[in-house]
């Protein structure tokens, strides 16, 4: 679990900076519409695609039920993967995905999830609800998956309650391409060929849940572990450390200071939970429920958003005093919100429903991290099918998709695009004597040579007017889609799963190198220019 959460940091003057304003530009606070200032003759770093990353834990009923239902379900499916869930997460262009946890990964032996079905020992999921985990959905099975997807692959390792061997040994079964024990048992167990493995992470959250560890200690082991981690020849596979949670800064010192030329990553964990921003600030347990808030919940949720900013900040700069090349990538692996369970579901699940907010949420994160493409060059939002602040959520043969899916699909252009820099200048959104930016902005030129502006208006009230000028951008034409819906708490249910849908937007006026556009309230808009 999440270790404690610090107080709200420098509320306002954090947030308004980070707020899309790549070039810093001063805010003009009494601004009746706002300016976008796009650099588009200028791009920045690579919008790494691994930014629109996965997580899938073994958590309530996102593997079982969610993803893996056997094949001899009557759940439509191939080889015992949902054909539903696999076409949705298709259509996302899902680059990686992190599996087996978090906290679970502390307690997964890989030997329990390998070899005949019916061999395989039956666990209990300590961590999440306390249930029976069977291991039918294992190694293979999430490779497989993997591949079925056409995603890219992050596996964390136990570093909690394994040992060295045993992490070892997990790396050169999925990798190797020898005649070694270890290949051989691979290959009698259906699989020829090595896997590709693109990240492989020495531990998770190991100041929490993964083993309760202080910096100094866990740098030592990591560097011991790391040493012995040896992937077949080829494999491209890049080591991650524990990084900190929030703006845990301390951490990161240790870690850089300690062991950066061991690793290729630094993991950072932030969850947006609205209590934590509300003032006063609330406890752990009673977080805000996923659909019943008002206008006070919605602000703190957005603040939170554009908090994560001020913390990647924060943690860059330590990374820069290390590693000044920028070698090591920060990967933001776990992001999202958490909200209270949904009413009569385990708790243990984390199950939660989600709405126009959480949309509202993931755009903001989403251009903040494009903003700092040079460091964060993955992100893995917390979590993609039935838990947090998922893509997908499923009951039996039902799906349905989130708000925050249609997020990730509208933005799914900025994958591997060149980042543009940008200004956003304009009014606050306030709430309760606090603002933030009321315009959140992003920009990139796709690697289809199309430039895409990501626009979206926090404010659930009031529509934005918005100009955007792209210095050094001839463009014929611009068309768009947006997202929004009639309340800030709508979302999608199995009985209704199209109330909060992206749908086209013809309201962008192209003149000149000006784009003139008026932001509905609460709505995301994403542009493309061509
Ligand atoms: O995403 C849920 C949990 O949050 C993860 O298992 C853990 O790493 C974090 O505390």
């Amino acid at each position: 679990m999440i270790r404690a959460l610090r107080p709200t940091a420098g509320p306002i003057a954090a947030a308004v900076l980070l707020a899309g304003t790549a070039l810093g530009a001063p805010m003009a606070f009494a601004a009746p519409s706002a300016t976008v200032t796009v650099q588009a003759d200028h791009p920045g770093p690579v919008i790494a695609k691994e930014i629109y990353g996965q997580f899938a834990e073994h958590l309530g009923t996102q593997i079982y039920g969610g993803i893996w239902v056997g094949p001899d379900s009557p759940i439509p499916n191939i080889r015992g993967y949902r054909k539903d869930v696999v076409e949705a997460l298709k259509n996302l262009h899902v680059p990686v995905v992190r599996w087996p946890g978090g906290c679970f990964a502390d307690e997964y032996h890989w030997r329990d999830g390998i070899g005949p079905k019916d061999r395989r020992p039956v666990i209990v999921n300590t961590n999440w609800g306390g249930v029976e985990e069977n291991n039918a959905f294992g190694t293979h099975e999430f490779m497989d998956f993997s591949e079925l997807i056409g995603a890219g692959t992050y596996v964390n390792g136990n570093l909690g309650s394994g040992s060295v061997r045993e992490m070892a040994d997990w790396v050169a079964y999925m990798t190797a391409d020898n005649h070694g024990t270890l290949v051989q048992e691979r290959r009698a167990n259906g699989r020829d060929k090595p896997w590709t493995l693109n990240w492989f992470a020495v531990g998770n959250e190991v100041w929490g849940c993964g083993g309760n560890m202080r910096a100094d200690y866990y740098a030592d082991l990591l560097r011991q572990t790391r040493t012995f981690l040896k992937p077949g020849a080829g494999q491209p596979t890049k080591f991650i450390a524990v990084g900190p949670s929030d703006d845990d800064t301390a951490w990161t010192e240790t870690i850089m200071a300690r062991a950066a030329k061991e690793i290729d990553a630094l993991s950072m964990h932030y969850y947006d939970v609205a209590s934590f921003n509300m003032v006063p600030k609330g406890t752990w347990k009673v977080k805000g429920s996923a659909t019943e808030f008002g206008e006070a919940e919605w602000f703190a949720s957005v603040f939170g958003a554009y908090q994560i900013g001020t913390f990647i900040s924060h943690h860059s700069a330590i990374m820069d005093k290390y590693d000044p090349e920028k070698r090591v990538a920060l990967v933001v692996d776990e992001w999202g919100t958490w909200h209270d369970p949904t009413p009569g579901s385990n708790p243990g699940f984390l199950q939660q429903q989600n709405t126009l907010r959480d949309a509202v949420v993931a755009a903001i994160s989403l251009n903040i991290f494009h903003a700092h493409a040079d460091r964060v060059r993955m992100a893995n939002i917390a979590q993609m099918v039935n838990v947090l602040q998922a893509m997908i959520l499923t009951d039996g043969p039902r799906m349905v998709l989130t708000p925050t899916y249609h997020v990730f699909d509208m933005y799914k252009g900025f994958q591997g695009a060149a980042s543009l820099p940008l200004a956003v200048t304009g009014p606050d959104y306030s709430q309760g004597g606090r603002a933030v930016p009321a315009v959140s902005a992003s920009a990139g030129r796709g690697t289809d040579g199309v430039t895409r502006l990501a626009l979206t208006n926090v404010d659930p009230n009031k529509a934005a007017p918005v100009q955007v000028r792209l210095a050094g951008l001839k463009a014929g034409k611009v068309t768009g889609r947006i997202l929004t819906a009639p309340a800030m708490n709508s979302d999608n249910t199995f009985d209704h799963p199209q109330t909060v849908v992206p749908v086209a937007f013809g309201d962008a006026k192209l003149s000149g190198d000006t784009v003139s556009v008026t932001l509905p309230a609460k709505s995301v808009v994403v542009l493309e220019l061509q």
